[in-house]
């Protein structure tokens, strides 16, 4: 089966790795893919949102089944293209994926199918916004709708903050047509977990539920990047909590997706907070996560061409019925106990930083170790630094502790001019012991 992967950071090179594993596959590319998925994938010079020459290179090369990694290809409709071709594309239609492009679609779906999330109102006048905020108690968190590469939320203290929020995006305009819109809403309170499924539709399997990491600092302080670390299984999502989970938010979103005439196949990932009343959506994505699929994937013990080939064929339900598997049943799909995944990143990210340093000491892949290149690019064999994220070094083990160790152990032979990384991913979990 040829197999292309669309997109060029740390998470398709997760992906690639892992569908290399995979019996099936006799050819595996990546559009464009990064330093670090040469190793297990052909460079197929490709932007990923180039949806259109994606849609064609897949259909003059006969790629079987194209896997996503990124949203905006997503919402600018690649999978659409595909539609009538014999060939499969994993991931959902651009009106399916407005779960997670447009932050207002995703919030009335979830109030209308009585999914718990937090209290909010959606604006698109300023005048209406600030009269909310006066009204409101804070924190608020202020949110610009549409996609702003998870910078458009502002948690917001004061008032006075929330206020600036709304004028930054609704007046300058510093997301552009994404936060001309905006979703105010009630600050949750809470541990963070994440929540992958991968789906046909109406039946779905649960991936191992993971913890990221979305502060620069330690202690979960400063700004928010991309994510700085993520860890599975996240125990504080015990089998009690997912089977909830699966029953209240996965399946009646899945339903409400249907009834809308956007059925969703792909991975549907929600963000949660665990509130002291219960799980509440935070947000969905339509795609797997960015650092979570680093520490996720490599826990499994399945191949995930099977899980992705029924998710597109619609017979998720027809395998768990021979397997006898339920869908919060992850751990029958896994085969490691543990995983930390360490993100490291240019010195000023995610602010302003520099690129192309020569990166060496990258760690040697183990059984227990792996490192997968996000901003990575080669020249002239030497191997440079290309965005803000650079590698997430994944550890595995027997206990959290363990698979961290081995990361950061293998973080200090890693060298580049301003590296920087997280000492604390996992804390909150190694604190509970
Ligand atoms: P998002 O881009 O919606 O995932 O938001 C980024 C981060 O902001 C989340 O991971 C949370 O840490 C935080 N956040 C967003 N919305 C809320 C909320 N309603 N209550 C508390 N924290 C929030
Ligand atoms: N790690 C958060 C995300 O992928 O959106």
């Amino acid at each position: 089966m040829k197999v292309l992967v669309v997109g060029s950071g740390g998470r398709e090179h997760t992906l690639a790795w892992k569908i290399r594993q995979s019996p099936y596959v006799t050819w595996l590319g990546a559009a464009p893919g990064n330093g670090g998925t040469r190793s297990v994938a052909e460079p197929v010079d490709i932007p990923a949102d180039d949806v259109e020459a994606i849609a064609k290179y897949a259909r003059d090369n006969e790629i079987e089944l194209t896997v996503v990694g990124p949203e905006d290809p997503l919402a600018g409709g690649l999978v659409d293209l595909f539609e009538g071709d014999k060939n499969y594309i994993f991931g959902p239609s651009s009106a399916a994926s407005r779960i997670e492009s447009s932050k207002s679609f995703a919030k009335d779906l979830m109030s209308s199918a009585g999914i718990p999330t937090a209290a909010y109102r959606v604006f698109t006048d300023v005048a209406s916004a600030l009269d909310y905020i006066e009204k409101h108690p804070v924190p608020l968190v202020v949110k610009a709708s549409g996609l702003a590469a998870g910078k458009g939320v502002f948690i917001c203290e004061t008032r006075e903050d929330a206020r600036l929020a709304v004028r930054r995006s609704m007046e300058e305009r510093i997301f552009g047509d994404s936060g001309d819109e905006v979703v105010i809403e009630e600050y949750l309170e809470g541990p963070e977990a994440s929540l992958l499924a991968i789906t046909d539709g109406t039946d779905y399997i649960m991936l191992p539920p993971s913890q990221d990491h979305k502060r620069i600092g330690e202690g979960d302080t400063g700004p928010n990047t991309g994510g700085m670390g993520a860890y599975a299984p996240a125990d504080v999502v015990d089998d009690d909590l997912i089977r909830k989970c699966g029953g209240e938010i996965i399946e009646p979103t899945l339903k409400a997706l249907r009834d809308s005439g956007t059925p969703y196949h792909g991975v549907l990932y929600a963000g949660l907070v665990l509130t002291a009343e219960g799980p509440k959506v935070l947000e969905f994505n339509c795609r797997f996560g960015d650092p979570e699929t680093q520490a996720v994937l490599p826990l499994l013990g399945v191949d995930i061409i099977d899980l992705m080939l029924v998710a597109v064929t619609g017979k998720m339900g027809k395998m768990q019925k021979q397997l006898n598997l339920e869908p919060h049943q992850w751990r029958r799909i896994s085969k490691t106990a543990c995983a930390g995944s360490v993100v490291v990143a240019s010195e000023g990210y995610p602010g302003a930083y520099e690129k192309n340093k020569e990166i060496t000491g990258i760690p040697v892949e183990g059984e227990d170790l792996i490192a997968f290149h996000a901003g990575t690019s080669w020249r002239n064999g030497r191997l440079y630094t290309s965005g803000g994220r650079v590698l997430a070094i994944t550890g595995l083990g027997d206990t959290l502790k363990a698979a961290l160790d081995k990361a950061y152990k293998a973080i200090e032979g890693l060298n580049f001019e301003g590296k920087v990384f997280r000492r604390d991913i996992g804390w909150r979990a190694l604190k509970e012991g």
